[in-house]
């Protein structure tokens, strides 16, 4: 299995410093990283597709490696389509790992060609989450040591009327 390019997939909403530190890792094993803003029908979704894409270019800026991009369909599709022998998923503990687990069999079950290897968060990120960082921000909180400091003003603006 040729291993130069990997996925990293997620929701990504809001990219975290736990999402980044993933992506910084994983920039470091392989030539290209690809980050993949997928749809997740088990999460309602707080910033639009677009806007997430917007956010995680200007996080991943200055990391020359990284390519940021968007996709609607199966996360296996996508990985045939570009030919991406890897998946790159994060994992923040054992609940974590038990759904990825079951996430990783079914996408090699759709893309044989594909595998999953997983990453665990650094010490001290294993609790954040962009759950975490959208509450904590309706609720007016400091997030400013969860989200990438690029993008610390998008996600203010989007609750800026909920304090
Ligand atoms: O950040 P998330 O929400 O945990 O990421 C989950 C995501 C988006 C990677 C997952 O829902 C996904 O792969 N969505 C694309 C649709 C798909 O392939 N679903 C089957 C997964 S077994």
């Amino acid at each position: 299995m040729s291993a130069e390019k990997c996925l990293f997939p997620g929701s990504f909403d809001p990219v975290t410093n736990g999402h980044m530190d993933i992506i910084r890792r994983a920039a470091r094993i392989f030539d290209t990283v690809y980050v993949g803003i997928l749809y997740n029908p088990d999460k309602q979704g707080c910033f639009p597709a677009e806007k997430r894409v917007e956010m995680m270019k200007k996080a991943c800026e200055g990391i020359e490696n990284v390519k940021v991009i968007a996709h609607t369909g199966l996360l296996a599709e996508l990985t045939k389509k570009m030919d991406i022998p890897v998946v790159v998923k994060g994992v923040r503990g054992v609940r974590d790992l038990e759904s990825e687990t079951d996430m990783a069999h079914i996408n090699h079950h759709l893309n044989p060609d594909m595998d999953t290897f997983f990453l665990p968060a650094s010490p001290g990120l294993g609790e954040v989450s962009s759950s975490m960082v959208r509450q904590l921000a309706q609720f007016g909180a400091d997030i400013s040591d969860y989200v990438p400091k690029q993008v610390l003003p998008d996600v203010l603006a989007a609750f800026v009327n909920n304090k």
